[in-house]
């Protein structure tokens, strides 16, 4: 499974870059609206950033013409741009465009609560779908079910539409998602912070060093 970054902000996307460990990300209205600046200028940005991997940005449009237009504009500004299509009629109309008509462009389709819709995306010609882990154990259901299932009907019939396991919102998920055989996380940097730590590793650290000092310290460079 590979990770991506869910972030608009450059410094989280620098460090989490530097750890080698991310080979894209995601944004949304929401994140990029924590952020300052001009949308079009945080996009061209973030896309400097991680130059080869694809970067996930949302149209505000609910309409497919204007979802179409938004979509070419904002592929424009980079290469390694990836426009996310809420789910529904109007964006099913939208992905079958970008996916079949003059400039491909392609798309991530997002806000996927259930496998139908994910089926329907992949379909209309999605790049990605997005289920929303976390928003779906919020309501009482099972996210990490919702993955395995689509990740057997997309197996089952042989869909090359990648699924990106979203709205991840603590380490546990990211296990569960993987299990379940989720191409990529999409992972606040939060979450990859919290994925790296352990209790029992810095208390070793901590004993290591403590043992060394007794006896070497002079010898420590
Ligand atoms: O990638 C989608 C994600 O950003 C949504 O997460 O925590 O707002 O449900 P959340």
């Amino acid at each position: 499974m590979k990770f991506f970054l869910d972030s608009a902000n450059f410094k989280e996307i620098e460090e989490a870059h530097s750890w080698g460990v991310v080979s894209g990300v995601t944004t949304n209205p929401s994140l990029v609206s924590k952020e300052k600046g001009p949308f079009d200028e945080i996009v061209k940005k973030i896309c400097n950033l991680m130059p080869d991997c694809p970067v996930s940005v949302e149209v505000l449009s609910t309409v497919s013409g204007g979802m179409v237009e938004e979509a070419h504009r904002l592929a424009a500004l980079a290469d390694n741009v990836v426009i996310k299509i809420p789910m529904g009629a109007e964006g099913l109309k939208a992905v079958h465009r970008l996916s079949t008509e003059g400039k491909k462009v392609p798309c991530n389709v997002t806000l996927v609560f259930s496998a139908n819709q994910a089926l329907l995306a992949s379909r209309a010609g999605a790049a990605y779908v997005s289920p929303f882990i976390g928003r779906i154990d919020d309501i009482g259901w099972d996210g990490t079910d919702l993955v395995k299932n689509i990740m057997n009907i997309f197996t089952c019939h042989e869909l090359d539409t990648k699924v990106i396991a979203a709205s991840i919102r603590h380490p546990l998920h990211v296990e569960q998602v993987a299990a379940a055989g989720a191409h990529i996380a999409t992972v606040p940097f939060s979450v990859l912070g919290q994925m790296s730590r352990h209790p029992l590793t810095d208390l070793g650290i901590e004993r290591f060093l403590a043992d060394w000092g007794k006896t070497r310290q002079e010898e420590r460079i």
